[in-house]
């Protein structure tokens, strides 16, 4: 590609049935805490993620996979959804639990930005924790870039405006040149502003202080780190698949899981 490439970050959901996703790459970022459970989850060994829009969708997913194959996960208003085997705490997602298994996975805002995402060209999973990996596999795509911030009900979240504007430093960074938009400038500019004081941004966003209150600080530690893996679950029809950076027996098992061994 000889022009710069074009990046656009979707800062809320009210974003996302307009965006023209035709011929370009995207990443979907949930930092707290979708994404960061998708990098989890994959890094446990797990063989693919499924992301659907609700309980009913999940449980006619399953219904689709061998008996005893599939996981129900997921959340809503931060509460794992009764009778689902795990939630949506990154710190769940361990490789005695998923290893293996297919995660049909819904949850309040991240799923519903991935399922957009999946329209992409080509598409995967950021949050601050492979923050540097997925920069990396937007710039290998050779494509223009949209980044989807799943927010929180339709509204920005700081966190993922965050995630989403270190991502376009971090392409800046490597690429010299970029033609952004406005909100990919603005992303930009917060991410500039929070990258060395993450730790703020579980007391100063909405949905960090949510979680606190739920008792879930040690998630907010967890999904509150910057760049500390290097995988790239990224998306093939709308599922997600561990990607570049995924442990070895997690990439054979999904492959030999895809030719029915
Ligand atoms: C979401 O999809 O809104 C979340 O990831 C919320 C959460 O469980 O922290």
């Amino acid at each position: 590609m000889n022009r710069s490439r074009r990046v656009h970050v979707a800062l809320t959901p009210a974003d996302f049935p307009g965006l023209a996703l035709d011929g370009r790459a995207a990443l979907v970022v949930d930092v707290l805490r979708a994404t960061t459970t998708v990098v989890a989850a994959c890094a446990a060994g797990c063989a693919r993620i499924v992301p659907v829009a609700d309980r009913d969708a999940a449980l006619a997913a399953a219904a689709r996979y061998p008996s005893g194959e599939a996981l129900l996960a997921g959340e809503r208003g931060g509460r794992t959804l009764t009778g689902f085997h795990l939630g949506n705490s990154p710190l769940e997602y361990v490789p005695e639990r998923v290893a293996g298994r297919t995660v049909i996975f819904t949850t309040t805002n991240g799923t519903e930005a991935m399922l957009h995402a999946g329209r992409a060209a080509a598409a995967a999973a950021a949050a601050l924790v492979n923050v540097n990996a997925a920069a990396r596999w937007a710039l290998e795509q050779e494509r223009d870039l949209t980044v989807l911030c799943a927010g929180e009900r339709g509204a920005l979240s700081l966190e993922d405006a965050v995630c989403a504007g270190i991502l376009v430093e971090r392409m800046l960074a490597e690429a010299g040149a970029l033609e952004l938009t406005d909100a990919a400038l603005a992303a930009l500019r917060l991410g500039e502003h929070y990258a060395e004081r993450l730790d703020r941004l579980g007391l100063e966003s909405a949905w960090g202080r949510n979680l606190a209150r739920q008792g879930r600080a040690v998630d907010l530690d967890a999904c509150l780190r910057l760049a500390t893996s290097a995988l790239v679950p990224i998306f093939e029809a709308g599922i997600i698949v561990p990607g570049p950076g995924a442990p070895p027996a997690a990439v054979a098992r999904a492959a030999q899981r895809e030719g029915g061994g």
